[in-house]
């Protein structure tokens, strides 16, 4: 038996120092599944206070993880944000690579880890360096925007980085009339719907969000009269325009706390409609549920072990990322918009 397992038995202590967070939760884990979670969250809690360490949370993570162990939790810029201003000696992505690899480029002397390496993106594999130098000689002089779902290698060959908060505001940061946008298609032309900017793109898509479908939304409009339905920009065109509000995952969210729908679906990941839901219960969430495979990838055992073993420890390459972070460090500059919509 391993020291670990030793801890994680389900005693009266465990029980009575997590029946708080499992109150909240109550409506989205059911309590038979409570005694396995419950020993990792507070072992968890423990070594995070040992070891210094801050966990950033995406709000694709699960409910467990999400309400049970997250010292932030948000969308991609503000994982950035706080992973470039903490004090904490390790930051533990709970997310995938391109955001640890974003914490890493931001604070190359903390100890950034990835409880699983294999969390991708297939925005992220869509495109390499290689290609961003391929897009440049075929359009000289015009400026790079890069989405954050993006290696370093990518970053480093862009002009600045962005966000679903802040993509609009940062393609009219630059005050050129055409930009190359990478690697979201669908991203891309939403941007070009919402600015007078020509906009170059690429053939990229999230897995996730390109499974929606305008049809699928006039079901619920049928079945639900008067919902509210809030969209990724991610998705394809005929989704958006079915939508009532665009915005990154963290626009979304407040959306639904200013607006307290009575009936809400977010067409994003389906987590994230768990996680919400626990702090609005007078929303009725419709839930579809596409997954992302990646962000499901960490689990509360898998960070449990990173924390005891300091790893796996995100790294990168210390050329490429000096390069990398002056696109994020200018992203960083224009902040999130005003309205995420
Ligand atoms: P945001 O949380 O930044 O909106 O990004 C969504 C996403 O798909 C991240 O992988
Ligand atoms: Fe990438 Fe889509 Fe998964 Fe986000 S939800 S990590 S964009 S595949």
């Amino acid at each position: 038996m391993t020291p670990t397992d030793t801890q994680l038995e389900f005693t009266s202590e465990v029980k009575a120092a997590t029946q708080p967070i499992y109150e909240r939760l109550r409506e989205v884990i059911p309590e038979v599944e409570w005694p396995i979670h419950a020993p990792l969250i507070a072992r968890i809690n423990e070594l995070k206070a040992e070891r210094n360490a801050a966990l950033v949370v995406h709000n694709y993570q699960v409910p467990e993880i999400f309400h049970g162990v997250a010292d932030y939790t948000g969308d991609s810029l503000g994982m950035a944000q706080f992973g470039a201003d903490t004090d904490a000696e390790v930051i533990v992505v709970c997310g995938v690579r391109f955001m640890a690899e974003t914490a890493k480029i931001l604070s190359p002397e903390k100890t950034v880890l990835l409880p699983d390496m294999a969390a991708g993106c297939s925005l992220a594999a869509s495109i390499t360096g290689a290609d961003v130098r391929a897009l440049k000689q075929e359009h000289p002089g015009v400026p790079v925007v890069t989405y954050v779902n993006t290696y370093a290698d990518v970053r480093a060959e862009a002009d600045i980085c962005c966000t679903s908060a802040n993509a609009v505001k940062v393609v009219e940061s630059l005050g050129t009339d055409k930009v190359i946008f990478i690697p979201d298609e669908y991203l891309g032309k939403y941007v070009a719907s919402q600015t007078d900017v020509e906009v170059i793109l690429w053939k990229g898509a999230c897995e996730v969000h390109e499974r929606f479908t305008g049809d699928e939304l006039r079901t619920y409009r049928q079945s639900h009269p008067g919902i509210e339905i809030i969209a990724h920009p991610e998705c394809p065109p005929d989704v958006l325009n079915e939508a009532d509000f665009v915005g990154s995952t963290s626009g979304m969210i407040q959306h639904v706390a200013d607006r307290r729908p009575a009936d809400v679906v977010l067409v994003t990941e389906c987590s994230m409609s768990d996680n919400v839901a626990v702090e609005f219960p007078d929303v009725n969430f419709v839930r579809p549920c596409n997954l992302c495979p990646h962000m499901k990838r960490i689990s509360l055992p898998k960070i449990l072990r990173a924390l005891e073993t300091l790893e796996p420890a995100v790294d990168v390459d210390p050329e490429t990322a000096s390069k990398a972070k002056l696109s994020l460090d200018r992203m960083l500059a224009v902040g999130r918009a005003s309205s995420s919509s």
